[in-house]
């Protein structure tokens, strides 16, 4: 089935390979059609998108692909009267149509012309084309068409999900019962989970588990979660957080992560400390990444994702130990957490 998806604007191509690593890790077949800015569309295994809607921190809703056309009247009528549905007769169904306009409007149309008339303009002609099977229901209607304008075109489908993000708001900052201010954003976390590409039933390790968020992300996916840190403190809060969150599979204790006490592991995923806020236990900050990639390097499956983030100051310091260190970089992000403070996202293994 074809689909497309509508990425949060938070970063050029996060929210899309967050998507694509949700698409890995569950062994879902697919194919990137195009990505045209914020909007991915992808041919994939039927059901297939209901791993990106359980899934996805970064997507805002998934939706069936009707078509895709130019942005002008022609085109948009000619599309509409090819478009192909199917109904039970002789039910008769409600719908509505929303148009959101992801950049300018294309200047085919007029300037004038806003999301509301391009709606009432299509809204007409589904009408015209279904008059025996759709009624419209700007409330609460069955079927909610939507279109995007993205660069010049429409592109048009039926929506399937639309992301509610009260869910990683409840999880979020003081809303958890154990507040740290290093404790990361629930959708940061679970991003990180999305980019490991890991396999159901696998182990997740975070050796610096702060008050828990990225466990608690993985966690809710079903994968199983072991968590170590330093301080005393933070291990009995992401044991309160985990719990209150109905985490079962979870093991956590007390580690320095230059000595980790595991022989080896599925997929660590992490966010070490970075000297502000966090309490940092060692005599340096990048004494303690080295030993903490060294170590990695030794109790990582080969080919297994590490997935980890650190303020983008240490960018070329940490590139350089890696490199010393033979880790290959999958690939390394630039994300923009407020002025003072842009993360790097860094995806590596071991070669
Ligand atoms: C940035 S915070 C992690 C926050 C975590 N992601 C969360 O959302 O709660 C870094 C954590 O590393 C821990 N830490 C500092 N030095 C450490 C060390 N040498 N070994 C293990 N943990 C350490 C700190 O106690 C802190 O909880």
């Amino acid at each position: 089935m074809r689909i497309f998806c509508i990425l949060a604007g938070i970063h050029p191509t996060l929210p899309n390979d967050e998507i694509l690593g949700i698409l890995k890790s569950s062994d879902i077949s697919y194919s990137v059609i195009e990505k045209v800015d914020n909007c991915l569309i992808l041919d994939l295994e039927d059901n297939g998108y209901r791993e990106i809607i359980n899934r996805a921190a970064f997507c805002k809703g998934v939706y069936t692909l009707l078509f895709k056309c130019n942005l002008d009247f022609n085109s948009i009528k000619t599309a509409i009267n090819d478009m192909e549905m199917t109904f039970q007769e002789p039910r008769v169904y409600s719908f509505s149509v929303r148009i959101e306009k992801i950049k300018k409007m294309h200047k085919n149309l007029s300037h004038s012309l806003s999301s509301v008339q391009l709606e009432s303009y299509i809204g007409a002609l589904i009408l015209t084309k279904f008059k025996n099977n759709l009624k419209v229901d700007l409330v609460s209607p069955e079927l909610k068409f939507k279109g995007i304008i993205v660069n010049g075109s429409l592109i048009f489908g039926i929506e399937l999900h639309k992301s509610n993000s009260k869910e990683f708001y409840e999880r979020s900052g003081p809303n958890r019962p154990y507040f740290h201010p290093c404790g990361m954003d629930a959708k940061f976390a679970r991003l990180m989970v999305n980019l490991a590409e890991i396999k159901s039933g696998a182990v997740i390790y975070d050796p610096h588990c702060g008050i828990g968020s990225i466990l608690i992300e993985a966690g809710i996916l079903n994968y199983h979660v072991i968590g170590s840190d330093i301080s005393w403190k933070m291990i009995h809060a992401s044991k309160i957080n985990l719990n209150y969150y109905k985490i079962s599979n979870f093991m956590i204790f007390r580690a320095d992560s230059q000595i980790l006490p595991i022989k080896k592991i599925d997929n660590i995923i992490t966010d070490p400390p970075y000297g502000r806020s966090s309490p940092l236990k060692s005599s340096s900050i990048f004494k303690l990444y080295k030993n903490f990639l060294s170590q990695c390097k030794d109790i990582i499956y080969n080919n297994n994702k590490i997935v980890f983030a650190t303020p983008n100051i240490y960018g070329n310091y940490i590139e350089e130990i890696l490199k010393k260190m033979d880790f290959i970089i999958v690939r390394k992000y630039d994300y923009y957490i407020h002025r003072s403070l842009i993360r790097n996202l860094w995806i590596i293994r071991v070669k």
